[in-house]
């Protein structure tokens, strides 16, 4: 079961054959986790370098535990302790670890397109962990079979993410991704924080949460990007959590079944208050077990091994 990409660059222009399969895959590798010991052999003699050239908890630590559990061997790279500090160029950087005989590269960086980049200058598979503004597809992915697992489906459903859309691509993965599958999506926030051609897209838009509220079925809530905003893009930290933070009020307002997602990190009481990120409605916790078992299917499908048989 190949995919039809030796990269993993981001959901757009994904075909939902393939997204299918990761999420089918996926789906299997999960029950891996129940076993004594939640370790297969599929990527032994398989090098894979986490190359992360911006913070992050959840991506990090859950590639590199689907990298143990499918018995790769792994080496991180943190910017900090690299020669990248003394001048080195991304380029010199990428070609000096593939000296080192790797397979596969995992990056994150500030800048879109960098994934892209390292494709024309090595030969291992890339999967992005999140460029700048441009995609996080493995996020979309652990979203989408964590929704996948509630629905059965995804085709039909509507998932309405709410909030900093303009800075963040989480928002552009699922977007993507929930479309390509059938879903319906909506985008909802200040004017300042949606990006125009939304519609364009397929996505609909709503500035009123408690109207994003009434049409979905799940809400996929962002983080404020406060380090990737210009100042101004709305008056108060105070007046977003008025206008759009998910509180319980907001949800019994609503009085129907929802669905709460959070990429995380969450900033408690600014888009999402406590009492709605721990409530039985949401998935939150079920979203960052989904991304290991996520990140192991795109490793072993890009890798071309297969995990039928162990
Ligand atoms: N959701 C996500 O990408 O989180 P991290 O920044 O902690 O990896």
């Amino acid at each position: 079961m190949a995919l039809s990409s030796s990269h993993l660059l981001g959901l757009e222009g994904v075909p939902a054959a393939d997204i299918t399969t990761i999420l089918n895959t996926a789906e299997n590798i999960k029950t891996i986790f129940d076993r004594p010991i939640p370790k297969v052999p599929t990527l032994r003699g398989i090098t894979v370098v986490n190359l992360f050239f911006e913070a992050s908890t959840r991506t990090r630590i859950s590639f590199e535990l689907a990298e143990k559990r499918l018995s790769a061997d792994t080496v991180n790279f943190s910017t900090s302790t690299s020669s990248v500090k003394k001048g080195e160029t991304l380029k010199d950087t990428v070609r000096n670890i593939e000296a080192m005989k790797i397979n596969m590269i995992v990056v994150r960086h500030s800048a879109a397109g960098v994934p892209y980049f390292l494709t024309q200058c090595t030969d291992a598979n890339i999967i992005n962990a999140g460029d700048g503004q441009h995609e996080h597809p493995t996020q979309a992915l652990l979203d989408m079979m964590t929704l996948r697992e509630k629905w059965g489906q995804l085709a039909g459903k509507k998932v309405a993410i709410i909030g900093d859309v303009m800075h963040s691509r989480v928002a552009g993965s699922n977007i993507r991704g929930l479309l390509t599958m059938g879903a319906e999506v909506m985008v909802c926030g200040p004017r300042t924080l949606i990006p125009p051609g939304m519609t364009e897209f397929g996505a609909n838009v709503s500035y009123s949460v408690d109207e994003a509220m009434q049409w979905a079925d799940a809400l996929n809530v962002l983080r404020i990007q406060h380090e990737r905003q210009e100042k101004g893009l709305f008056p108060s930290i105070r007046e977003y959590h008025a206008e759009f933070g998910i509180t319980r009020e907001r949800v019994e307002r609503a009085k129907k079944e929802l669905i709460i997602m959070h990429p995380g990190p969450i900033n408690r009481g600014v888009e999402m208050d406590s009492d709605v990120a721990d409530s039985d409605a949401s998935i939150i916790l079920e979203q960052v077990t989904n991304g290991v078992a996520v990140r192991m299917a795109v490793l072993v499908l890009l890798s071309g091994m297969d995990t039928a048989n162990e």
